[in-house]
């Protein structure tokens, strides 16, 4: 099968040179031309085990190339994968540019149906975005109707383990999983989520303190569950006392207080009446500071909020 990677980086680069070790005829695209000449020229940018090996094999055997054409990378293949950077923006946000850059060439040179893989780490939508800009780039050239299909790839490679993370997946994730375009690009933002979430080391040190959690979460309670259960390997029994609701107020019910450790927009205008009738006590500590010191008072509420001091 042929295959383009655009953006041989980290992810690109591992992920092509794994897919021609598996017979594939992969197109690595970057428009970095050092990089490409490096690679060309036998170097490989990042050490990965096994990678050197593996490149160096498929370029013999005529199954890997590397090249900024950006015109022959979308002649090449009918999928082509996105693998671009998406650095952090100004306010945190993932930069879409190199993504939706690439959607655009794409748009701009393809003659025949395209599956268009997006592996960046992306927020949730980014696929209609990509859709967008292809379709953009098809009606500015009038071109004859061609069709494509945008699919999330989310990639959970750990650098320095990412050839055995392409080779060996099951090892690393419980099984391959088929689910619709914005619940792939949930998943890795989930995944992210949890990785470095403070909630993850308040819930393990409450329920080792002797706590009942009910924790809610509207897009990571599925991975939160997951890495909780690692967390506590040495202890499975605490697990028994943590329980994930599906609703906010379900969470507070009968609670004696209330952590609030990210930030969703479904959190911050609750209904203060039903939430303190739903609560033992009304005692809100708060890590992310989404509500007002004053209206907290007025409702009644006492409130802990991270520099702002103990109101209520
Ligand atoms: N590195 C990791 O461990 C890792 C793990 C999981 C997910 N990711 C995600 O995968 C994505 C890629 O990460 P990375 O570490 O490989 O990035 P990287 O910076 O190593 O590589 C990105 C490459 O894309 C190239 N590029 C930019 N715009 C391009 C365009 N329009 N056409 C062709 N090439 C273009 C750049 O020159 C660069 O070589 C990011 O969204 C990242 O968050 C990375």
């Amino acid at each position: 099968m042929n295959i383009t990677i655009i953006g041989t980086g980290y992810v690109g680069l591992v992920t092509g040179a794994c897919l021609a070790d598996l017979g594939n005829h992969v197109f690595c695209l970057d428009v970095d031309q050092a990089k490409i000449d490096l690679l060309n020229g036998g170097g490989v940018p990042i050490y990965e085990p096994g990678l050197k090996e593996i490149i160096e094999r498929n370029v013999d055997a005529g199954r890997l190339t590397f090249s900024t054409d950006i015109q022959s990378s979308v002649a090449h293949a009918s999928v082509q994968f996105i693998a671009v950077g998406t650095p952090p923006d100004e306010d945190g946000s993932a930069d879409l540019q190199y993504v939706l850059a690439a959607a655009r060439n794409i748009g701009r040179h393809m003659t025949d149906d395209k599956v268009v893989v997006d592996k960046s780490t992306v927020p949730v939508g980014t696929a209609d975005k990509v859709s967008a800009a292809i379709n953009q780039e098809l009606a500015a050239r009038a071109a004859t109707p061609i069709t494509f299909s945008v699919v999330s790839n989310p990639e959970f490679l750990k650098e320095g383990a990412a050839v055995e993370d392409f080779t060996r997946p099951d090892r690393n994730h419980e099984r391959t999983r088929v689910m619709d375009v914005k619940s792939a690009e949930f998943t890795k933002y989930a995944a992210n989520d949890m990785r470095d979430a403070p909630s993850r080391v308040i819930v393990q040190a409450l329920l080792r303190a002797g706590a009942r959690v009910h924790a809610h979460d509207p897009v990571a309670a599925e991975e939160a569950r997951r890495v909780l259960a690692l967390d506590l390997a040495d202890a499975p029994a605490l697990l028994q006392n943590l329980q994930f609701a599906t609703k906010p107020m379900q969470a507070v019910q009968g609670a004696d207080a209330l952590i609030i450790a990210t930030e969703w927009k479904a959190y911050r205008s609750p209904n203060w009446t039903a939430l303190k009738a739903a609560m033992k006590a009304p005692i809100i500590f708060d890590g992310r500071n989404l509500y007002e010191p004053q209206e907290m008072k007025d409702n009644g509420v006492q409130y802990v909020a991270i520099g702002r001091g103990n109101h209520g």
